[in-house]
């Protein structure tokens, strides 16, 4: 069957729907190894936790995996009453998603109509275009200023047709954090202007520096802010799908209205609940990522590629050449990385941060191309 639209009984699609982008994801190792018939490929491209899930997470799973016939509770109550201890908010400032692109989507869902505008960062996670376009709404992109996000704009750009803003900390592509001070005068203008402030800590667990905010610190005097966080990166726990929202419990409470029943699975409830407690993994997942980030820093420092010094588990450096043949021999040697052309960075690729060995391994198949391609 094609993908092509039927001309029949007049089926209507909505207008804007046509213009959504599909989300590109990074592609899975079996797909490369298929492809090319190799082995031991490895992925260094979703800021997946090299270490795998946290072992309480997996010990949860088992004992819960009998369980799977019954239907979990709807909104997730156990997992999320621990994470209000976690952070001291109370029960009903938290929601579950089934990971946090799916709040993302209850957001534009409840906030963003047609005509609507985003305001996002140029280059960034390209699911805050695609949520605001399901609703019909319209991405206002505001550039990076080397390579960190540029928050005087961002607040400059907003119009009386501004609903929503996001923010990522860090970055993603960039790895880059914001500063308190910036942060806090932008949470005060989208206040006054009764625009909803999202903030992306996907990778907040990662940040060493101190002077870079978090959003539970400012939840409870901010009205407008909802922070986003996820089990699929330090956690380990991607393949599960979950993540959450922390924000004032009027606004969690119309989350609720658009929320899927059911939209998180039992498995990944008591999965969560086990790695957010297990400080020994977190702790590990830390300290390999500090040592990944020193080796491949210097290594891509020392091959000329510039890389951007990052506060999260990915380091995103220029190819130095053309960055899609750069990409696609580095496929061939069995790496998979993450070319940033759908992030808008055409000339930029951004590696994530392995173990050791995958991170030699990425090092010495760059080493390979690049003099490959250069000669
Ligand atoms: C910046 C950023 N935000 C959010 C997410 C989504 O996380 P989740 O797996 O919870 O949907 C990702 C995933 O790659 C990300 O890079």
């Amino acid at each position: 069957m094609g993908a092509e639209i039927p001309d029949w009984a007049g089926i209507h699609v909505m207008p804007y729907v046509l213009s959504i982008p599909e989300y590109v994801p990074g592609k899975p190792v079996a797909e490369l190894e298929r492809e090319f018939k190799i082995s031991s490929a490895i992925k260094l491209a979703s800021n997946e936790n090299p270490l795998g899930p946290s072992p309480k997470a997996m010990e949860a799973i088992m004992k819960n995996i009998g369980m799977t016939n019954i239907y979990p509770e709807s909104s997730g109550p156990e997992l999320r009453k621990a994470l209000a201890e976690h952070y001291g908010v109370s029960f009903n400032q938290v929601i579950l998603g089934n990971g946090s692109d799916e709040i993302m989507q209850m957001l534009t869902h409840v906030f963003v109509g047609m005509d609507d505008e985003v305001i996002m960062p140029q280059n960034a996670f390209s699911m805050y275009k695609i949520v605001t376009r399901l609703f019909g709404g319209r991405s206002v992109k505001i550039p990076l200023k080397a390579f960190h996000l540029d928050l005087d704009a961002m607040a400059r750009a907003i119009t009386d047709k501004t609903r929503m803003l996001f923010l990522s900390n860090p970055h993603s592509p960039t790895g880059t954090t914001i500063r308190n001070s910036e942060f806090k005068e932008l949470l005060d203008v989208t206040r006054e202007r009764g625009v909803i402030l999202v903030l992306d800590e996907a990778y907040r667990e990662y940040v060493d520096r101190d002077d870079c905010p978090t959003g539970v610190d400012h939840v409870d005097r901010s009205e407008n802010l909802i922070f986003l966080r996820t089990f699929s990166k330090i956690y380990g726990l991607a393949g599960l799908r979950i993540g959450y929202g922390i924000a004032q419990p009027w606004l969690i409470q119309l989350l609720n209205r658009v929320r899927p029943p059911f939209n998180v699975n039992l498995l990944a409830q008591e999965a969560a609940a086990a790695a957010l407690l297990d400080n020994d993994h977190i702790t590990r997942s830390r300290e390999t990522n500090s040592l990944g980030k020193k080796l491949l820093f210097d290594s891509l420092s020392s091959l000329g590629l510039d890389p951007v010094p990052t506060q999260a588990n990915f380091i995103t450096f220029r190819a130095g050449c053309d960055a899609e043949a750069l990409y696609l021999a580095l496929l061939k040697e069995g790496v998979i990385v993450r070319h940033l052309k759908s992030f808008g960075l055409p000339d930029y690729i951004r590696v994530t941060i392995g173990l050791e060995d995958q991170n030699r391994k990425f090092v010495d198949a760059l080493k390979k191309t690049v003099e490959g391609l250069s000669s």
